[in-house]
């Protein structure tokens, strides 16, 4: 069923310039791009500023009065009633290794004119766009996501059993990480965990039914705030790991197609009580167990 894209306000401006930085991305993939160091594994490249100055430039004569916030530091008009947030290159680790994962991602927040720094606007319209794939998310709130202008759904598995999720992992304070541990359980409940590298795409698949639930420890609105309102319009849930309302400056997201939500609430309640958790063989273990054999 093809969406129609009438009474789409925002989305079929902001669409083409995610194709343009898309295609930006696309090029400097395609020459290979040195790699530079923001923290010890925490990477950046001339893509991700020339994407972010591009989408930059392009907003601001497309939507002059809003406001734009982005990862590689646009901090434009934040007074603004609308804010974009901006990861002109999510998934720079798998970009600057030639591994063909990575997106555009730009979400529109409104905040209602006398609304406080701080405090939450809505989210009200979300792009995210895959240069490689060319495949293109958008959402509008109330009018439902598309995946090339095809209405998409979340997945309808019903049981953590038999889901497929995906994580990510920090890439800085690595060692304060606990994520191991809720991606060993996951793997141990479900048909698996995914660890693709880009979690604004991750999001998009919970959205388009490619995965059925994505969580992760330390996001950055950039990272989130297109695909949070893909899944929801596109029927799924978002909420942070104890069931509280997602916030758009919330670290941690949990995201699912809604029908394993519970599941996955009480899930994280018990790990982080300290219930149920699977021991895992240390490599001495497995090591003495392989010299027997
Ligand atoms: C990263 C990716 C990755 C996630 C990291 C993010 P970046 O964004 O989304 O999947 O695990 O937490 O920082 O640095 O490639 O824009
Ligand atoms: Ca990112
Ligand atoms: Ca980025």
């Amino acid at each position: 069923m093809t969406q129609i894209a009438a009474g789409l306000e925002w989305t079929p401006q902001a669409s083409q310039i995610a194709r343009e930085a898309g295609a930006v991305l696309r090029d400097f993939y395609a020459q290979g791009v040195e790699t530079e160091y923001k923290g010890d594994a925490d990477l950046v490249t001339v893509a991700d500023r020339t994407s972010e100055k591009l989408i930059r430039t392009r907003l601001a004569e497309v939507f002059p009065t809003h406001g734009v916030y982005g990862e590689e530091g646009t901090r434009d008009r934040l007074d603004s009633e609308y804010r974009w947030y901006v990861d002109p290159l999510d998934g720079t680790t798998n970009f600057a290794h030639g591994h063909p994962q990575f997106c555009v991602s730009m979400g529109l927040e409104h905040r209602p004119a006398g609304a406080v720094e701080g405090k939450d606007g809505q989210l009200v319209a979300a792009v995210i766009y895959d240069p490689l794939r060319d495949e293109l998310y958008q959402a509008e709130r109330g009018k439902g996501a598309t995946l090339n202008g095809r209405t998409m759904h979340v997945s309808a598995i019903a049981r953590l059993a038999n889901s497929i999720s995906a994580t990510g992992f920090p890439s800085r304070k690595r060692h304060e990480s606990p994520n191991v541990h809720f991606y060993h359980e996951f793997t141990l409940r479900s048909h698996g965990v995914r660890r693709a590298g880009s979690a604004a795409l991750d999001l998009a698949y919970v959205a388009a039914g490619r995965l059925d639930a994505f969580w992760e420890f330390n996001l950055n609105p950039w990272d989130t705030a297109a695909g949070i309102l893909l899944v929801e319009e596109a029927g799924g849930r978002v909420s942070g790991f104890s069931n509280q309302p997602f916030r758009i400056d919330s670290r941690e997201v949990l995201a699912s197609n809604g029908l394993i939500h519970g599941e996955l609430v009480s899930l994280f309640e018990g790990l982080f009580a300290g219930r149920d958790l699977a021991p895992i063989l240390t490599p001495q273990q497995f090591a003495a167990s392989r010299t027997k054999s």
